[in-house]
């Protein structure tokens, strides 16, 4: 077969040398976008006079038809046509004669493969916005159920202050608005055409680019032709997103790990998203949220590699760049595949309520309100700090939780102390009084539901 290049050539390429460069392999993940940013390209060149109109439609046919083919997996690639561009002008060709030829006029594979990722990526956005919708709507389905069920509020990984656990699931909320807010951004510049860039400097034709970017749903065009077909920020920008993105979701992965282990015992994840050991048979393993927290290695790998393909490359089009494809097909698919796991788990999980209290009720964690209930007797802050302070002392020292002592052993301590401390102590109003804007108080934590579900509702972040 002959090389759609070949003319300049007079020996056949090595076939080590063919396979290694070719790209086929994994850029037929391209073949849709390509064939729609051909329709546009064929459909400017007609309405610029550039190609008569009866070759306009024949050449649209083809590719027509060829999509259907793509559609029912009839169609079978070449390495010998090196990439999804060269494979899918054969098959015109083939189909339609010589006249197929005429669709690469005043376009090179330069602008093509940048086009097509452009579409590709625009697509591959909207369907993760739609998942990441999909996992916030699992957490404010637990979160409705859990606005009064309290557990141990965490820093440093040491017990600090009781909250509700429907505030703690709803920090994962915010975190996923703001990757969706991201992304969302992002299309603004995935939306730009660098279709009739040509090869670098543009072309000799009076193309009209911003036809064809209309056709193609772009909202503008690259003004540089050289940044057109070099520019792989957009790309980049996704990677970027995908990285904070999938952080997010490894943070979540691993705080439900600890929490369905044994020492925990907070949450148990069903039995569909866990696996068994083979040589344990009391094991249950929450493989699914450590994968998760595993995979976001391959996302930041990705993000690496492509900085570091970029780094030095000189303008314009080098053949460098067509390792920017892996990775991100490699990161789509972690992405999707992660939250369309994820949403069924967390909606799935029980949450042992029971345990959360138990915890709460046998720990120091209410020590800041009584610090605080001195502060609100006019003893300066750092006092009622040191007071209580001596008072935890106290109680470790007679294997006792701050219930559990006397008035007269509060009174020791501070003349400030009264009988209401006890009530202040619940852990129940300890969460309950924590309200300020933002904080777990209870009346708080609804405010912050409503709010989520408003976002929720609300299309575009
Ligand atoms: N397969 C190539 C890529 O993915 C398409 C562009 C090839 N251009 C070229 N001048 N060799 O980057």
């Amino acid at each position: 077969m002959s090389k759609l290049w070949g003319g300049r050539f007079t020996k056949e390429t090595n076939q080590l040398v063919e396979k290694f460069t070719a790209s086929i392999e994994f850029d037929q993940k391209l073949a849709l976008e390509d064939i729609e940013g051909s329709l546009a390209h064929v459909e400017m060149l007609g309405s610029c006079g550039i190609i008569p109109a009866k070759d306009v439609e024949q050449i649209k046919k083809g590719l027509t038809s060829i999509r259907e083919k793509v559609l029912n997996h009839e169609v079978s690639f070449s390495v010998e046509d090196e990439d999804i561009h060269m494979n899918i002008e054969r098959m015109l060709i083939e189909e339609i004669g010589p006249v197929g030829g005429k669709l690469h006029t005043g376009r090179s594979r330069n602008d093509q493969v940048a086009t097509d990722m452009h579409l590709y990526l625009r697509n591959q956005t909207k369907e993760i916005i739609e998942l990441i919708r999909f996992v916030q709507e699992a957490i404010i389905s637990q979160a409705k159920q859990h606005v009064e069920t309290i557990l141990p509020g965490y820093t440093h990984l040491q017990r600090a202050q009781p909250i509700s656990f429907a505030h703690h699931l709803l920090a994962y909320f915010w975190m996923l608005e703001r990757d969706k807010e991201r992304l969302q951004d992002s299309l603004k510049r995935i939306n730009w055409s660098p279709l009739g860039a040509g090869a670098l400097a543009g072309t000799t034709f009076p193309i009209d680019r911003q036809f064809s970017a209309k056709q193609l749903g772009f909202e503008t065009v690259y003004p540089n032709s050289l940044d057109a077909v070099s520019d792989r920020d957009f790309i980049l920008e996704f990677l970027s997103i995908a990285s904070i993105l999938m952080m997010h979701i490894s943070r979540l992965s691993e705080e439900l790990v600890l929490w369905s282990s044994q020492e925990f015992q907070f949450v148990e994840l069903d039995d569909s998203f866990c696996t068994g050991s083979s040589i344990m048979p009391q094991k249950k393993n929450p493989d699914v949220p450590e994968l998760l927290r595993g995979k976001t290695g391959r996302v930041y790998g990705n993000l690496i590699g492509l900085l570091t393909t970029l780094k030095g490359l000189p303008l314009a089009y080098n053949k460098d760049l067509q390792e920017d494809k892996e990775g991100m097909f490699d990161t789509v698919e972690t992405l999707a595949g992660s939250l369309q796991l994820l949403a069924p788990m967390i909606e799935t999980m029980t949450v042992k309520r029971e345990n959360m209290y138990k915890a709460v009720s046998q720990d120091y964690s209410n020590a800041t309100d009584l610090a605080d209930y001195l502060a609100g007797k006019g003893i300066p802050f750092r006092e009622a700090h040191e007071i209580i302070g001596r008072i935890v002392l106290y109680a470790i020292q007679h294997d006792k939780y701050l219930l559990d002592l006397s008035l007269g052993e509060y009174r020791n301590f501070s003349g400030a102390f009264e009988e209401d401390i006890f009530e202040v102590l619940q852990p129940k109003n300890v969460v309950a009084a924590r309200n300020s804007y933002g904080g777990t108080g209870f009346s708080q934590v609804e405010t912050q539901l409503n709010l989520a579900i408003e976002k929720l509702e609300n299309k575009f972040p």
